[in-house]
């Protein structure tokens, strides 16, 4: 049995297997908000074959790389399904790069990247299991609960 819980979308693109709980999230770094015009779906907390998730169904949608790198940040399991003329055509697994360049904000209000120095924030991964990233300029590690916060 398929799993198409709400109306197919002819382009566009499925993000699943969000972590629970994160779709609006999601959303919001996408930049969808109230007056949107394309079809959105949203799930949340349904089940998937290893416990819940969130789905974001989006027509006439592709990402880019920056988004992408944005929503494996909140989202470390996600599947980017690219459909075409109904049919998932690529399934691409978000992934974390070991350096995290001009994605996410120092919480530091005094680290350089906050300064007037044209200086690219930029994070090292610390830790994957859970997800831990410290800034490579001030050493400030931002608390992940609010990393959609920091997202630039
Ligand atoms: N035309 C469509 N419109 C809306 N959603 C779709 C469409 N086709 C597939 N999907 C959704 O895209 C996701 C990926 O579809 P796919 O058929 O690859 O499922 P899957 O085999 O369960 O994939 P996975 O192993 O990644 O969970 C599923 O959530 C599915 O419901
Ligand atoms: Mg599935
Ligand atoms: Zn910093």
């Amino acid at each position: 049995m398929k799993e198409l819980k709400v109306q197919p979308i002819k382009d566009g693109t499925v993000i699943d297997h969000i972590t629970p709980g994160n779709a609006l999230k999601v959303l919001k770094i996408l930049g969808i908000k109230e007056g949107a015009n394309s079809v959105i779906s949203i799930a949340m907390n349904v089940a998937g074959k290893r416990g819940r998730k969130d789905i974001v169904k989006i027509e006439n949608r592709e990402l880019d790389s920056k988004e992408v790198d944005k929503i494996a940040l909140i989202a470390p399991d996600a599947t980017i399904n690219i459909i075409r003329d109904y049919e998932v055509v690529e399934k691409h697994r978000v992934s974390i790069p070991d350096e995290i360049v001009g994605i996410v904000r120092c919480p530091n209000p005094n680290c350089i990247t906050n300064s007037r120095e044209p200086i690219k924030s930029k994070f090292v991964v610390v830790s994957r299991k859970p997800l831990k990233i410290r800034c490579y300029y001030c050493g400030r590690e931002p608390d992940m609960e609010k990393i959609e916060s920091m997202i630039e």
